[in-house]
């Protein structure tokens, strides 16, 4: 069995991409799940060059067998779980009346509903590592959106407003079993996501996938008897550029 563990959703690029390494650089044996195969493997393969213990588990995490699968090819390769890092997102804009239901339901499912299975179908290792160390970690990836509602960005906004309040309820429910929860809050970073706003907004200037990736080690590093529920990561002169 591996001495540390972890799953890490969204692990493909970006930010679930930087903490999935952080995680292996900090010891731990690492299950990354995303959706598209080809992609994820790739993203296995550089952390394998750099000599670190990964899996990669391709799903779409808004189905909930896919859920399942992933945590049980986790369980089944390492038998703990001591960090989980339900990061997998995806925003799509769109006026109010233009919200199509597919659109609605992908955002609602992968942001959102994900984290509940993910608690659910782990909790039994979460609870082994927090009655072991009481450490075990929950990192959930909100956004700032999740702090302030955003037009046209409305349903994603109310997605990452729920992850907020479910990392408050798991924080009550959990912590003192040693279960830590965490949502982290950042405005843009710079990664494919914000691809879609890198002609108005420089990219240099947005926060580093590798800033979320530190505040995540800081987290591994805490004493049991401190909690962090919530991490809002600004840029200079605050709120989103598009926001008044
Ligand atoms: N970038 C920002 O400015 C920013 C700010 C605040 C919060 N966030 C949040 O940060 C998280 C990571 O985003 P990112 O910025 O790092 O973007 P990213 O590089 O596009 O990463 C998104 C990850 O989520 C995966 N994913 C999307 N839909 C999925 C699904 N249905 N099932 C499984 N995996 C799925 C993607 O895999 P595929 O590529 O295969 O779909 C990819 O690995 C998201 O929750 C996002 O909402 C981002």
């Amino acid at each position: 069995m591996a001495a540390r563990a972890a799953i890490v959703t969204g692990a493909s690029s970006g930010i679930g991409l930087a903490i999935a390494r952080l995680l292996g650089e900090e010891g731990h044996a690492v299950t990354l799940a995303a959706r598209r195969p080809e992609k994820l493997e790739q993203a296995a393969t550089g952390l394998e060059q750099a000599g670190l213990d990964v899996q990669a588990v391709a799903g779409n995490l808004g189905l909930e067998e896919d859920v399942q699968r992933v945590v049980a090819a986790h369980r089944e390769r390492y038998g703990r779980l001591d960090v989980l890092v339900n990061n997998a997102g995806v925003g799509i804009g769109a006026p109010v009346g233009e919200i199509q239901t597919k659109r609605l339901d992908i955002q609602i499912n992968t942001n959102f509903r994900s984290i509940p299975l993910f608690y659910r179908e782990c909790l039994d290792m979460l609870e082994a590592a927090g009655a072991e160390h009481r450490r075990a970690l929950v990192v959930n990836t909100a956004s700032i959106a999740g702090k302030r509602g955003e037009a046209w960005l409305s349903v994603y906004a109310a997605t990452k407003f729920a992850v907020v309040g479910w990392t408050q309820s798991m924080h009550k429910e959990l912590a003192e079993k040693g279960i830590k929860s965490t949502a982290l809050c950042p405005a843009f970073v710079d990664t494919p996501m914000t691809d879609f706003v890198k002609g108005q907004v420089d990219p240099d200037s947005m926060i580093r996938t590798t800033d979320i990736a530190e505040m995540v080690r800081g987290l591994l590093k805490l004493s049991p008897g401190c909690v962090v529920p919530e991490i809002i990561f600004d840029r200079p002169g605050g709120g989103l550029p598009f926001e008044d």
